[in-house]
């Protein structure tokens, strides 16, 4: 029997592993946030620091979005020519988001992707022979997207989203590879993953698959309509959306009976996507979401956090017909999962909290929650600020905050940080106060819970 312990260890080790490397899915690494903590975040993407004097600073301070009224690649989408279709797609599955390293080239990979045991680098996908998949072949190609499985034979890591990509038609993949074959070739190696022993064993993955994963493309529901399965096409398949929206069990998998009920990675808030009152997009319409996907806010919200580099490489430049697809599906979703009850706040946290917020965020968030819609986004009736996990607003107000530019919206506003000037007890008093005034409703915010990702994400 004794023999047995050192098998279970690495049994659980592998487990362990697997988990980590599935939930650690978009836990990129953000380029490091230059001195001077008085400036906004910014987070998932590379933006230039704000000046913090200037809030509406125009865009021209680091670059125009790519310019363009309308998205330039939606063209591609009925396209009958391969390669424009598939520089489309590319879009709709943020393949360069993270094949690109921040400075690097496009598609040569070497991006840092963190997960809770070690650092895992996407791969070099230009056509290039030696560094990247130039001696693939299109078969090859489809193995990796439909079954994770590399030239080679060699399993790969589900941080790369093959579990939803299997869901892509054979055409569109086909197109995919016709458009990758036309990118400048870049000789850049794979840096070897930062992953201890026995973490590294790749085969590991074929016991992860035999679980979880059902390779398999996307069936049309005949009993719904086309413009439907296109959504739960984008959704499930190239789009992606569950790697952050679903919860994941313990090994890392997506708890589909959950799909899009809300997950926090990587300490950003991935909201319910059903159609929850307080919580999910009951109270947005298709219009709402087809312009938060476009411009990256409407009249409701602005989106923070690992949001903003989908809306900036991904969902601003799809066609209109796409995005109506999306947000036709999305409502289509039921309101899941149960609502658990919570104490009410308590009343000195809410009127020291109310003090603090008049202070320092009444000037652009209103008195009233109200904020300037578009631009100093409501707080009254957010769904982000009303989130049972408050991880995402309190790392807005720690790090400050910074909206993505899009080609519809390419003024970013921007919101400083408070980390420096407020304490750990003053930032969860008005977390608490923005939470439960106005109609809103969540759980208190505690002290702890902020000192945990100031520890994390300010530098002292
Ligand atoms: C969330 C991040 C992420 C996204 C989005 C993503 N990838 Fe990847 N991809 C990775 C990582 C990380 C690896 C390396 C995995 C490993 O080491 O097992 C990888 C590996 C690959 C490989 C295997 C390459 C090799 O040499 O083994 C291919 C092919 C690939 N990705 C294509 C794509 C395409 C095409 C898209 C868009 C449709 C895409 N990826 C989107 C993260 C991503
Ligand atoms: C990299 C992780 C990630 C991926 C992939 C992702 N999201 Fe999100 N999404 C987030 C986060 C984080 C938020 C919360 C942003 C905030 O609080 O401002 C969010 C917010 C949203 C919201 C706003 C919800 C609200 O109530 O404010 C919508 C709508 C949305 N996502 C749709 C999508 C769709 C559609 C896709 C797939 C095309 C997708 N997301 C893919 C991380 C992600
Ligand atoms: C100079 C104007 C300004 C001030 C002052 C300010 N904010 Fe903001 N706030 C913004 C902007 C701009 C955004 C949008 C950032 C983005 O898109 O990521 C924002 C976003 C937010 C969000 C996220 C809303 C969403 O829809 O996801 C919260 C919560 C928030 N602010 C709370 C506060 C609190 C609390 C304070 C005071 C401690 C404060 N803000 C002070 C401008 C401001």
């Amino acid at each position: 029997m004794s023999s047995r312990g050192p098998t279970i260890a690495l049994c659980v080790a592998a487990a362990g592993f697997v988990a980590a490397c599935a939930t650690g899915n978009y836990q990129r690494v953000n380029p490091p946030v230059p001195e001077g903590s008085a400036s906004a975040g910014g987070g998932a993407i590379r933006l230039p620091q704000p000046n913090a004097d200037y809030p509406l600073d125009s865009v021209a301070a680091w670059g125009p979005p790519e310019d363009a009224s309308a998205p330039p690649d939606a063209a591609g989408q009925l396209s009958t020519e391969p390669v424009a279709r598939g520089r489309y797609l590319a879009r709709l599955g943020d393949c360069a988001a993270c094949h690109t390293d921040p400075g690097g080239q496009p598609f040569a990979g070497a991006r840092p992707i963190r997960t809770p045991f070690g650092i895992i680098y996407s791969a070099n996908i230009t056509p290039e022979p030696k560094s990247g998949i130039g001696n693939w072949t299109e078969a090859d190609f489809y193995r990796a997207m439909h079954r994770g499985v590399a030239h080679g034979g060699k399993n790969l890591y589900p941080v790369f989203p093959y579990t939803y990509f299997t869901r892509m038609s054979r055409s569109d993949v086909d197109a995919l590879w016709a458009y990758l074959r036309t990118v400048s070739p870049v000789y850049q190696v794979k840096p070897a993953n930062k992953l201890p022993f026995p973490l590294n064993i790749r085969p590991l993955m074929a016991l992860w698959n035999a679980l979880y994963f059902r390779p398999g493309e996307f069936r049309p529901n005949p009993n719904m309509s086309e413009q439907w399965n296109r959504g739960a096409y984008l959704v499930w398949g190239p789009g992606h959306c569950g790697g952050c929206h679903t919860p994941k069990n313990f090994l890392g998998a997506d708890r589909n009976r959950r799909a899009f009920q809300g997950y926090t990675l990587d300490d950003w808030t991935a909201l319910d996507l059903t159609g929850n009152g307080r919580s999910g997009l009951a109270s947005w319409d298709k219009g709402d979401i087809v312009e938060y996907l476009r411009s990256g806010r409407n009249a409701r919200t602005a989106a923070s956090g690992g949001m903003q580099e989908v809306i900036y490489d991904s969902t601003s430049r799809m066609s209109d017909s796409d995005l109506a697809a999306i947000a036709t599906y999305l409502k289509a979703l039921p309101p899941g999962g149960r609502t658990r009850a919570f104490n009410p706040p308590d009343q000195a946290a809410m009127l020291s909290g109310q003090a603090i917020y008049e202070d320092n965020c009444s000037e652009c968030h209103g008195f009233d929650g109200e904020g300037e819609p578009r631009h100093f986004p409501p707080l009254a009736g957010n769904s982000s600020v009303q989130a049972r996990d408050p991880t995402t607003i309190l790392r807005i107000i720690l790090e400050g905050s910074r909206s993505v530019p899009t080609p519809a919206k390419p003024s970013a506003p921007a919101m400083p940080a408070f980390a420096w000037r407020l304490k750990d007890s003053q930032i969860a008093a008005i977390a608490t106060y923005v939470r439960n005034s106005w109609g809103n409703s969540a759980p208190e915010v505690s002290p702890s819970k902020v000192s945990k990702l100031r520890s994390r994400h300010v530098s002292q």
